[in-house]
């Protein structure tokens, strides 16, 4: 049986007053709910404090990015021991804000290419995440230009698949998968729930031919991309659904708090 997951990822918001502020109101809003693991991605500089705040909670910490180095001349970057120190559990790998595709500029390509992660840089991160004990939560999609010329199904395989080479059969249960369309990502445009349940669905579907079906059942899989209060229901409905990745809805500790107890009671009810 598979616990759902609500997962905040903050992106690049809130100092340290205001983290300590939206913690702190997540914890009370959710305090009496079960059956949901909640996690709270705050920016590097705001772990300490939203581990701060947290404490003596059933909430869990991630952080949004690693390097996958040790340690060593890697100037603004941050190691998995670091994260682990700062209490963290999680972390995010290949957001597609990170995979160069954050930003609005394909004639230039300039902004595409900023952060540069790829299915190769991916892997690794994956890799040092779980060597260190921190569960990646990794993050693939495809843009609306692969969408609307077919190729949906194929990158989400090879995404999958590249993100999980080397991957351990004994660390599957650490590894969360969360499918992001970056065409719904920030936009107010969700993913039809029967449609992100099928991805979803294929996703396990790879998860089972690499890992074996019972490794896969095991597994989250999240969905992440304009996930709201108003439609969290019907996509935590769906049965491939685990959960939910969520940027904008998770900078107000009342809607995100809706999102856990939909979580929550959905899948209670199945
Ligand atoms: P939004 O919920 O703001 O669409 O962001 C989703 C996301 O990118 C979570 O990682």
């Amino acid at each position: 049986m598979r616990i759902p997951m609500m997962a905040g990822n903050w992106k690049m918001n809130c100092d340290n007053d205001e983290a300590w502020d939206l913690a702190s109101a997540v914890c009370d809003e959710v305090e009496d709910v079960e059956n949901c693991q909640v996690v709270l991605c705050p920016p590097f500089t705001a772990l300490s404090t939203v581990e701060e705040a947290i404490e003596d909670t059933d909430l869990a910490l991630g952080a949004q990015n690693l390097y996958w180095a040790e340690s060593g001349a890697f100037t603004g970057e941050v190691a998995a021991k670091m994260l682990l120190s700062c209490g963290c559990e999680y972390v995010i790998v290949g957001h597609s804000e990170r995979r160069g595709r954050f930003g609005e500029a394909p004639e230039t390509g300039e902004l595409l290419t900023v952060f540069g992660d790829n299915d190769a840089t991916v892997n690794k991160k994956v890799l040092a995440a779980l060597a260190a004990d921190l569960r990646p939560i990794v993050c693939v999609g495809e843009t609306i230009a692969e969408r609307q010329a077919g190729q949906t199904d194929a990158l989400i395989r090879d995404q999958v698949k590249a993100a999980l080479a080397h991957v351990k059969a004994q660390d599957t249960e650490d590894v969360i998968i969360a499918y992001e369309p970056v065409w719904a990502i920030g936009t107010g445009e969700v993913c039809d729930a029967k449609e992100a349940n099928r991805v979803c669905g294929l996703i396990r579907e790879v998860l089972g031919e690499r890992f074996g079906q019972e490794s896969a059942q095991e597994m989250l899989v999240l969905y992440g991309g304009s996930m709201k209060p108003d439609n969290v229901r019907g996509l935590m409905a769906e049965e491939e659904i685990d959960g939910g990745l969520v940027g904008g809805a998770s900078l107000k500790a009342e809607s995100f708090a809706e999102l856990v107890r939909a979580a929550a009671e959905e899948k209670s009810e199945s």
